[in-house]
């Protein structure tokens, strides 16, 4: 994929993206998280920053390197992705929220470390806010909203519901099971789910994904 072939077309859009997992605090040494590396969403961050969009990167713990001209905002918890990207939002043409977002987070914050007994232990869990459900409820006009769903079953029709449950314009689903696919890898295999249509890629790389997600949201 070659910088060069691709056109200024996102020029004078503001853009929102996230990416990563987030990191709950259950006491000052351990957390909860997910398998989430980043890889997808910084894909897009980069290509849309290539095709000339003004990019912020809301971005949970992850160990790759940021794209160039891309605006990072390093978070770890929902909360504080939360509020980094309801404050983004708030003048942005376009969203794209491939993060993986805790929904629980411990109830209470132990400021002590946890010692270990002989009984078993269980960690009382709250939700967190759904990010992408209250962006849909507070969207803008022209506001173009994309969200990311992760199923390891009945893909298309739970991803169709959080489509229409969020008020997304897009949903990118992808089935953790499918060989090529998922947490950590270079490619993936997607679908592309709108109200009308519903476009199934081929395997390609994070990057392609990226380029063909972009293409769709610009009616490409
Ligand atoms: N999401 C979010 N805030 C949350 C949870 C999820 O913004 N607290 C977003 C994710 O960034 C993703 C989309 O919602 O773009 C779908 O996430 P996913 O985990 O696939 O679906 P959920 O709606 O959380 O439902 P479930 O985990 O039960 O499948
Ligand atoms: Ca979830």
């Amino acid at each position: 994929l070659h910088a060069c072939a691709l056109t200024k077309d996102l020029l004078g859009k503001k853009m929102v993206v996230t990416a990563g997992p987030t990191a709950e605090s259950i006491d000052p040494v351990r957390f909860i998280t997910n398998h989430s590396t980043g890889k997808m969403g910084y894909s897009i961050a980069k290509i849309a920053a290539l095709r000339g969009a003004d990019v912020t990167l809301v971005s949970g713990p992850v160990s790759i390197k940021a794209p160039a001209f891309v605006d990072v905002v390093p978070v770890t918890t929902a909360r504080e992705m939360f509020n980094a990207v309801t404050s983004a939002a708030v003048d942005a043409d376009i969203i794209i929220k491939a993060a993986a977002v805790a929904d629980y987070r411990p109830k209470n914050i132990s400021t002590e470390k946890v010692k270990k007994t002989d009984d078993n232990f269980a960690i009382e869990l709250e939700r967190t806010d759904d990010i992408l459900k209250y962006l849909g409820e507070h969207k803008k006009e022209n506001q173009f909203l994309c969200g990311f769903s992760m199923e390891t079953e009945n893909m298309l029709e739970n991803s169709r519901k959080k489509l229409e449950k969020k008020h997304l314009d897009m949903i990118v689903a992808n089935n953790l099971k499918v060989a090529g696919a998922g947490f950590g890898t270079d490619t993936n295999v997607v679908t592309l789910i709108t109200a009308e249509d519903e476009i199934s890629l081929e395997l390609l790389s994070k990057d392609e994904v990226a380029v063909r997600i972009l293409d769709a949201i610009c009616g490409k």
